[in-house]
Order: C-alpha cells, then sequence, then structure tokens
C-alpha cells in the first residue's frame, strides 16, 4: 500500500509524520532547507514560491515556536496566511472539525497546517481531502497528541546535521518524558532513518514506553550512564498535559535524577550538543546553566525551524 502522505510519482502530497518517509525524501527536505537559511540575511527576505496560496494555520492547541515559524516561512515564500483563531472560531460552538475543513475548503485553501490534540486529526483532514477530490491541498502536521510533530523533527536533524555533518558517525541521546511526547517518536524515526547507529533514550520507568527497545533505541533509567560519550543530547519536556495520574514523585525528584545540569552534561563528549524543542521548563528538565551555556543549540533550533518550514511547504505547494 502507498505511503498516504505520497503522491503517485513518489513524491510529498502531505507531511504527516517520518514513519516511512525514505531517506532520500528527508535529506531532500534538509538540502532544500539551507538556501532558505539565507534568505533571512536578505534586505528582501521573500521568495514568490507560495504567492498566490493561501495557506491557514489550524492550532487546536497553544504554540509558540511553531505557529509563528510556520506563519514567518509562509510569508517569506509570499503566500497568504489566516491563522485561524480556534477559540473565536465556530468550532466552539460545536461544528466538527471536517465541517470546518470543508468550508476552509470553500474560500479556496491551498495548504492546512494543523496543530490538534487528537492523534490523527491531520490524518484524518489529509483522507478526507483525498475523498472530496481536493488532490491540489496539502496538510502538513503540526502536532497531534502523542502521535508525530515531523517539522519539529525535520527541524532538529537540520540542527544535528549543521552541527555534527555526518549522521552515521553519532551517539544520540533523548531524555525524559518520551512516553508522551511526539517530538520524542518524530526524533527517533527521523534518526534511525538517517542511519544514526547509537540512540539511547533515557527516563524513569513511568515515562519510557514499554516496547522502546522495539524502536531500535538503547535504554537507560541512570542519566550519566546513559549520557556516556553522546554527541548530542536532545532533552524534552515533561508533558504534564498528557499525564494520566502521577507518574513522577514531584518536578524536584525529576530535576534530581534526569535534570540536565552542567555536572550531567561532563559525562558527554566535551563538543556534545544540547537542544531542548521548547517550551523549556527551566529547574524541571534542564538548569539554566546548561540552557543558556556554550553547548545550547536551542535558539538555533528556531530559526533553523524557518527554513525547514519553507523547505517543506515549498516542496508541497512550490511548484
Ligand atoms: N516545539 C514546539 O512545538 O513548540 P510550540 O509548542 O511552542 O510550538
Amino acid at each position: 500500500m502507498r505511503n498516504p502522505q505520497l503522491n503517485a510519482a513518489g513524491g510529498l502530497q502531505h507531511l504527516l509524520t517520518i514513519e516511512g518517509l525514505p531517506r532520500e525524501i528527508l535529506n531532500e527536505i534538509l538540502d532544500t532547507a539551507a538556501p532558505f537559511t539565507e534568505v533571512a540575511e536578505r534586505e528582501v527576505k521573500k521568495l514568490p514560491l507560495l504567492r498566490g496560496k493561501s495557506v491557514f494555520n489550524l492550532f487546536f492547541e497553544n504554540s509558540t515556536r511553531t505557529r509563528t515559524t510556520f506563519e514567518i516561512a509562509a510569508k517569506r515564500l509570499s503566500a497568504d496566511v489566516i491563522n485561524l483563531n480556534i477559540g473565536t472560531s465556530s468550532a466552539s460552538k460545536g461544528e466538527t472539525l471536517l465541517d470546518t475543513v470543508d468550508n476552509l475548503c470553500a474560500m479556496q485553501a491551498d495548504m492546512f497546517v494543523v496543530r490538534h490534540a487528537s492523534s490523527g486529526a491531520p490524518f484524518l483532514i489529509a483522507r478526507h481531502l483525498a475523498a472530496m477530490g481536493y488532490d491540489h491541498i496539502h496538510v502538513i502536521n503540526a502536532g497531534d497528541g502523542r502521535h508525530a510533530h515531523p517539522t519539529q523533527g525535520l527541524l532538529d536533524m537540520y540542527t544535528i546535521r549543521h552541527y555534527k555533518r555526518d549522521f552515521t558517525r553519532l551517539s544520540v541521546a533523548i531524555v525524559g518524558d518520551v512516553l508522551h511526547s511526539r517530538v520524542a517518536r518524530s526524533q527517533i524515526q527521523a534518526l534511525k532513518t538517517l542511519g544514526v547507529p547509537d540512540l539511547r533514550v533515557i527516563g524513569p520507568k513511568t515515562l519510557i514506553p514499554a516496547d522502546a527497545e522495539g524502536l531500535g533505541v538503547r535504554v537507560f533509567h541512570d542519566m550519566r550512564a546513559g549520557l556516556k560519550e553522546v554527541d548530542v543530547v536532545m532533552m524534552l519536556r515533561l508533558q504534564n498535559e498528557r499525564m494520566q495520574g502521577a507518574l513522577l514523585p514531584s518536578p524536584q525528584e525529576f530535576f534530581k535524577y534526569y535534570g540536565l545540569t552542567a555536572d550531567k552534561l561532563a559525562c558527554a563528549r566535551p563538543d556534545a550538543i544540547v537542544m531542548h524543542p521548547g517550551p523549556m521548563n527551566r529547574g524541571v528538565e534542564i538548569d539554566s546553566a546548561v540552557a543558556d551555556g556554550p553547548h545550547a543549540v536551542i535558539l538555533p533550533q528556531v530559526t533553523f525551524g524557518i527554513a525547514v518550514r519553507m523547505a517543506v511547504m515549498s516542496m508541497l505547494a512550490g511548484g
């Protein structure tokens, strides 16, 4: 069966998940993003690739980085951007997701960027568009439930490639609440596809999926052992909004064992980079001295996110 996010020619029709995407497409996205980083240096920061296209940002969950960088990326590609305010939209009056989508299609939408608390919502929209014969409309998943956050995974890959060059020589550790994290799932799929030979997840038993080793990662519950000689440390936020019941004694206890401090970071390689998708909880998963320190590439991740989102949007609809 064809991957539902690829068209008959094997190109991207939608971006819903990194799972199942071939390495060539991941590399094409990263390669396409590279020249877009230079657009920001220009006096005129616009390219005409999406001129005349309408991009609808549908964020049913809060966001700072993803929503804003998608908007910047679409505007730099000369698209018209419509940010639907979900709180004041008819969704709050009981309109279904697909009825909302149908109405936006009637307004000649070309692309939907969707964040939703329910895993699978962007898939549902993509399937609905196919059933309606709207093959010219594209869907980008901007984070669905605990399922996937593909553009975050891709901008993380761009960041790693920028600082470390060759994925096939790296040791990478993902630390914290892997269980509830759509970011971790997308990162693991991307890192495996790009050939990282040593991929580790670190966290308490209550926050690591039971089938983690089946994903091709090594599991560590001792953070210092897990960080030993790694090149890349990818921290995760505690996803309190997705936790059911008490999975942790307290944030203070979590910080003691799994918070990234300079002392624990010293177990990694001396040139290790520290990443975090944001929003950060300082003093819970990361100490301020590390978040603001010389190993951190957390703000460059945000900047690279614009170029990566420009790449994805231009590959989908840029002709
Ligand atoms: N990394 C990320 O998805 O951040 P936002 O929730 O601010 O978009």
